[in-house]
């Protein structure tokens, strides 16, 4: 492990995440509750509001302050800080903005701190609509509203619960088939969607959550952190390890090889 690694305390990085948090659940969720906030589309015409650009701010403004040393890259307002540093902070400040702006509940912050090295070792995971939190760092445990969790040891796909996202993303790469066949042979099939099934993992509810195709690293890094804290894996289609791929398949960790074998094209 790296001097950098190794000279840092994630205890207090983690205190620091979780105000992080406060901060931008203060400002998301206030939007969320009333329902109004400017609505416009992204060139790539996913939808974006003044709650995910604000929230952005706050947290952006949090970490100048108190970690100048650090790099940042976020969703909405893009890379900041000291590019050198071997420490960045990733963020998401609303995942699931297509249910925030309908009234759906199921959004978050998402907060990492991705090492060079050893990629994200610190997440938080911001639910205020669910009045769920998660959050992890390694070597500290992985929580969910402070109850410590574990992944699931279910072993078999007949009897794991599978969350897919379909998307155009996987039918352009002529997945679509294979994602079937596989939740018809698990035990139950449902699509939590966005952060939450990976969480649901994390937290032994679900064995298996695999994502659209089209992910970017700020969809991942604070995702990957808490399910692999909590004893499972978090991979591209392919089985790689790497939070900057563009898929993301999140399991107990038993059933991770399989799931990637039924995935192959
Ligand atoms: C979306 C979520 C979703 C994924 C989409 C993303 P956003 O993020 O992460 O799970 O399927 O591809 O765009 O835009 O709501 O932050
Ligand atoms: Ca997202
Ligand atoms: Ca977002």
């Amino acid at each position: 492990m790296t001097d950098a690694f190794s000279s840092i305390d994630l205890a207090q990085e983690l205190t620091l995440a979780l105000e992080m948090a406060d901060a931008g659940d203060a400002i998301a969720y206030a939007y969320f509750e009333k329902q109004n906030f400017t609505l416009s589309r992204k060139a790539d015409d996913s939808e974006v509001t003044q709650a995910d650009r604000e929230t952005e701010t706050a947290i952006v403004d949090f970490i100048t302050r108190l970690r100048p040393t650090h790099a940042i890259y976020g969703e909405e307002h893009g890379h900041s800080g000291n590019a050198d540093s071997p420490w960045k902070w990733v963020i998401d400040p609303i995942d699931g903005t297509s249910n925030f702006v309908r009234g759906v509940p199921v959004w978050a912050t998402l907060i990492a701190l991705v090492h060079d090295v050893e990629g994200p070792v610190l997440g938080v995971v911001s639910a205020p609509a669910l009045h769920q939190r998660w959050w992890a760092a390694r070597g500290l445990g992985a929580f969910a509203n402070g109850r410590e969790i574990k992944v699931s040891d279910v072993a078999t796909i007949a009897e794991a619960q599978i969350s897919v996202t379909f998307n155009a993303g996987w039918e352009k790469i002529g997945g679509t088939a294979n994602l079937i066949a596989l939740q018809q042979r698990a035990y139950r099939a449902r699509g939590y969607g966005d952060f939450w099934q990976h969480m649901l993992v994390a937290q032994g509810s679900v064995d298996i959550a695999i994502d659209a195709i089209g992910l970017a690293p700020y969809d991942n890094a604070a995702v990957q952190a808490i399910v692999e804290i909590a004893g499972g894996r978090h991979s591209d289609r392919l089985g790689i390890r790497d939070y900057t791929q563009n898929s993301a398949i999140s399991s107990n960790g038993r059933l991770h090889d399989e799931v990637i074998t039924s995935l192959k094209i």
